[in-house]
């Protein structure tokens, strides 16, 4: 097996986005409405999308700064304290009064899971903590964002990167269906099939290639990526350009943040100045890996195992 290689250089990203304590419950099958079922135990998990995030991107060796809220609570100073260990920047990341977000997972045994959110202090974040972290974005090699957020502290940190030439990725997670995305440019918009389906208007396959450049242009995105779970990730430019990437074959224990996984990994190879294709190999690799523990945090590969499972790729589907 080839020794992974290191990047030139780290990359720099700046993470806007949120951090919730993941109420995580296993089930054989999801409760259908009206009906209630019981779980063997409940386990505690960091989660939420921003810090999945920003931990995927930084075991990628990336330098990681990021932005966002937690409660003055217990849960959320504990949670702090594992971001440092992972080696991300917090001096953006405000203690507000109230509570630290919670998300209720339920995974059945196929790995298919039901998310449910109370945001708590990820909506206390503003436009004025954006201004206050004007120089970290300008400064950054990609600025990655999700939409657990407010989307007015997300418009105000997009617009710093777009003003400073900072690559923007972003991962429309939950979907807003009115995000202003005409206030906004978007290098890679990272969706999956139903957000891009929900995005574009239309189902996004390789034949609707012309469709999408068209809706592209009025998205005010160069590049849509869409994951598609054990399916090949496709990829859309706004030129035109199409291609499919292969992903690897697992047997997931749960799915929980391997978007989030795909989305870290891809912003990290970017920013460490990857091509697009070895970026979406190895966060294929990322997302795939992550599927294979429980939790979103805890089973993100490093950049070695990452390396070492692109090399298992397919060169073409
Ligand atoms: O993408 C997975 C994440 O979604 C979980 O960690 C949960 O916190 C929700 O934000």
């Amino acid at each position: 097996m080839p020794s992974p290689v290191s990047p030139s250089t780290p990359g720099r990203i700046a993470v806007v986005g949120s951090l919730n304590l993941d109420y995580f419950t296993r089930v054989d099958a999801l409760p259908r409405p009206g009906e209630t079922v019981a779980a063997s135990k409940l386990t505690l998990f960091r989660g939420g999308k921003g810090a999945n995030q920003a931990v995927a991107a930084a075991r990628q060796g990336a330098t990681v700064s990021l932005i966002g809220c937690v409660g003055a609570d217990e849960g959320g100073a504990a949670y702090l304290r594992s971001l440092e260990e992972e080696g991300i920047a917090l001096d953006h990341v405000r203690v507000v009064p109230g509570e630290t977000g919670s998300a209720f997972i339920t995974v059945d045994r196929a790995g298919e899971n039901m998310i449910v959110i109370a945001p708590g202090a990820n909506f206390e974040l503003r436009r004025p903590e954006i201004q206050k972290a004007r120089s970290l974005i300008e400064s950054c090699d990609v600025l990655l964002c999700q939409f657990e957020v407010p989307t007015p502290a997300l418009v105000e940190a997009i617009q710093i990167a777009n003003r400073a030439g900072v690559t923007v990725v972003i991962n429309p997670s939950p979907l807003h269906p009115a995000f202003p995305w005409e206030e906004i440019l978007t290098d890679y918009l990272i969706a999956n099939e139903t957000e891009a389906e929900a995005l574009l208007g239309f189902e996004p396959t390789a034949s609707a290639t012309e469709e999408i450049t068209e809706r592209l242009r009025e998205l005010r995105t160069n590049t849509l990526i869409v994951t598609r779970g054990g399916d090949p990730t496709l990829s859309f430019s706004r030129e035109g350009a199409f291609h499919e990437v292969p992903v690897l074959t697992v047997l997931p224990v749960d799915t929980v943040g391997a978007g989030d996984a795909f989305a870290g990994c891809f912003s990290a190879r970017i920013a460490q100045g990857t091509s697009l294709d070895s970026a979406l190999r190895a966060a294929n690799c990322a997302g795939a890996l992550t599927t294979l523990g429980a939790g979103a945090q805890d089973p993100m590969p490093g950049r070695g195992l990452v390396d070492q499972h692109e090399t298992f790729l397919p060169r073409h589907p």
